[in-house]
């Protein structure tokens, strides 16, 4: 952990109170000018940090800032993280970066050109959801990409229940729902070598509505928030635990364990649906039955030219609605 990390937890155990240089020194085995360093440093990312000569350094208030300091603070897994303030959509900068041993984190407070799914675009406003991309370097085949799609669905439900203390359920595949709204989605991208044909990349992106935030209105029907108390908890401890669920997931996703707790946290399952491809707003009438070994969807069709016939749906150019 950082020294400004390092100082940043002792503040915030206690916010509102003087801790004198000496003590935090003391504490976190460093010297008094690296407190006042990592201090100036601190403020620099926003922190209130007041400093009184004779009583020491405070923090006024529990920032929610996103900062690297805040979230490295608890991470128990090796990443680089890149925090910014505003980007265009983080699954492009991921793109530019190169994993090697440890995953490229990218996060952010906005994007002004944030992606969905299918074409479609998300909704990253500023100071109430939290915008990041897990960029790793893949040691298994594409077709396992669904899997890393699933994994990280089931990452965010555990984050999100540490947090904050709710119970998401997972709309297959990729979507994650509180209370009948939509508070995250995650969109996976690939990018392949052109010379030898293999996965280079694989870049996860998260994007969780964390707190009331003004959604465009062909959505703000559908996306809601994790809480409606923006107190309720930290956008940078959320991100913390999903970065910690997530690489430990992906360490052993392999051995597909991880699909029984998805099985159980997907609310679609033995419910009617519809299966909608692109631009077919009304879709296909079908029976949500089972998710098999692969991550596929298995349904029973109930209308159309298929009714009757058990098919599994693979494919990420289907969008499935709860009926
Ligand atoms: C979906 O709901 O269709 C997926 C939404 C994925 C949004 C996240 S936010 C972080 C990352 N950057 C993007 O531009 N998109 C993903």
């Amino acid at each position: 952990m950082s020294t400004k990390s390092q100082l940043l937890a002792l503040l915030s155990e206690n916010t509102g109170k003087y801790i004198s240089g000496q003590k935090a020194a003391d504490m976190l085995n460093i010297s008094r000018a690296a407190v006042n360093k990592a201090a100036s440093a601190l403020r620099k990312d926003g922190y209130a940090i007041y400093s009184r000569t004779g009583l020491g350094y405070s923090l006024r208030e529990k920032a929610d800032l996103l900062t690297e300091a805040s979230i490295s603070a608890g991470l128990c897994v090796p990443c680089r993280l890149h925090v910014f303030e505003s980007v265009t959509s983080t699954n492009d900068l991921a793109k530019d970066l190169t994993p090697e041993d440890s995953a490229e984190i990218v996060i952010a407070d906005s994007q002004t050109r944030g992606r969905g799914r299918l074409g479609r675009s998300f909704s990253s406003p500023s100071g109430t959801g939290l915008y990041m991309s897990v960029c790793i370097k893949p040691d298994f085949d594409l077709n396992k990409s669904l899997f890393v799609t699933m994994a990280a669905a089931v990452a965010v439900c555990r984050a999100i229940e540490k947090t904050a203390g709710k119970r998401p359920r997972i709309k297959w595949v990729n979507d994650l729902f509180l209370e009948g709204r939509k508070i995250c989605g995650i969109l996976t991208e690939a990018q392949t070598s052109f010379e030898s044909g293999q996965i280079d990349k694989l870049i996860i992106g998260i994007g969780v509505n964390c707190f009331p935030g003004s959604f465009p209105e062909d959505v703000s029907e559908i996306a809601g928030p994790i809480s409606d108390d923006p107190m309720a908890f930290s956008r940078s401890a959320l991100a913390t635990e999903i970065i910690n669920e997530l690489m430990t997931l992906l360490q052993s996703f392999t051995d597909r364990k991880f699909l029984t707790e998805y099985r159980r946290t997907c609310f679609i399952l033995g419910k009617n649906i519809r299966i909608c491809n692109i631009g077919d707003g009304r879709g296909i009438l079908a029976r949500a039955i089972d998710i098999d070994r692969d991550g596929g969807l298995v349904v029973e069709y109930m209308e159309g030219p298929h009714m009757r016939e058990i098919k599994t749906i693979t494919t990420g150019e289907v969008s499935v609605r709860p009926e």
